[in-house]
């Protein structure tokens, strides 16, 4: 069985203040709504320390929203894996389409980052989904598929048992026009049908969660699906009660 996973990526959002406020929400909300549902919250790094001593005791996870590659050195501005160890990241985003457009991350980088992740213990949320050209070109599945090899071919399936993967359809992010149920449980089986290829065993274990949209009336529908385990969630995770209310709707 695979217990459902929502993650709060709050992006490069929130100050000290707004940061103290959502926690103390969170974990006060969360002991009914974490029943049977691991939650997840990602900050920018610099308020990792503060976010992660906010959730000591509480059913609440921290990770990260990226890392480097590299395990210490000459590289201005990066944060290292080792570094968000030290502060209970239990997780790391990689590859969120964001870093994937904005900054420059290629198949290969993800990879890498990825099988970085797994060697330090932090749990990779490797990150796929195609662009609006791409779906309208009916390339969507091909596109997904093609994310998820680099990872196959660079870290091996064993590690992909080690991981969680998000399908995050680019079109659907923080534009409101969340994918469909069924467009997105078509994209989660195929993703499970290509592993299952290589491993059927990590393929049925392996959480896919859903990201682009998710809102409080938005999930339990898509977490009924039998592909999705789960949701990475963007604006919605500001606001402790639809947070709280998706989770809610994980645990169902
Ligand atoms: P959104 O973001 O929920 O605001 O669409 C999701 C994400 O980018 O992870």
């Amino acid at each position: 069985m695979r217990k459902p996973l929502v993650a709060g990526n709050w992006k490069m959002n929130g100050n000290a203040v707004s940061i103290n406020e959502l926690m103390g929400l969170l974990v006060s909300g969360v002991k009914q709504a974490a029943e049977g549902v691991d939650v997840l919250v990602c900050p920018p790094a610099v308020y990792l320390a503060q976010v992660s001593e906010l959730a000591r005791g509480s059913a609440i996870k921290v990770g990260a929203q990226n890392a480097c590659q590299h395990a210490a050195g000459a590289y201005t501005g990066e944060v290292a894996l080792p570094m968000l160890a030290e502060f209970d990241c239990e997780y790391v985003i990689i590859g969120h389409s964001e870093r994937r457009a904005l900054f420059g991350e290629d198949d290969a980088l993800v990879a890498e980052k990825c099988a970085a992740a797994l060697a330090q213990g932090i749990t990779p949320i490797l990150c796929v989904g195609e662009s609006l050209e791409q779906r309208d070109a009916g390339q969507a599945l091909a596109v997904v598929g093609a994310q998820i090899e680099a990872v196959l071919t660079r870290c091996g399936i064993g590690a992909v048992a080690d991981m969680v993967i998000a399908y995050e359809p680019v079109w659907a992010i923080g534009t409101g026009r969340t994918a469909t149920p069924a467009q997105a449980q078509e994209i989660h089986a195929a993703i499970r049908a290509q592993l299952a290829e290589q491993d059927a065993k990590v393929a049925a274990e392996v959480r896919v969660l859903y990201g682009g949209s998710v809102t409080a009336a938005t999930a339990a529908e898509l977490f009924a699906q039998p592909d999705i385990d789960g949701g990475l969630v963007g604006g919605a995770s500001l606001k402790a009660a639809d947070f709280l209310a998706i989770c809610s709707a994980a645990a169902a």
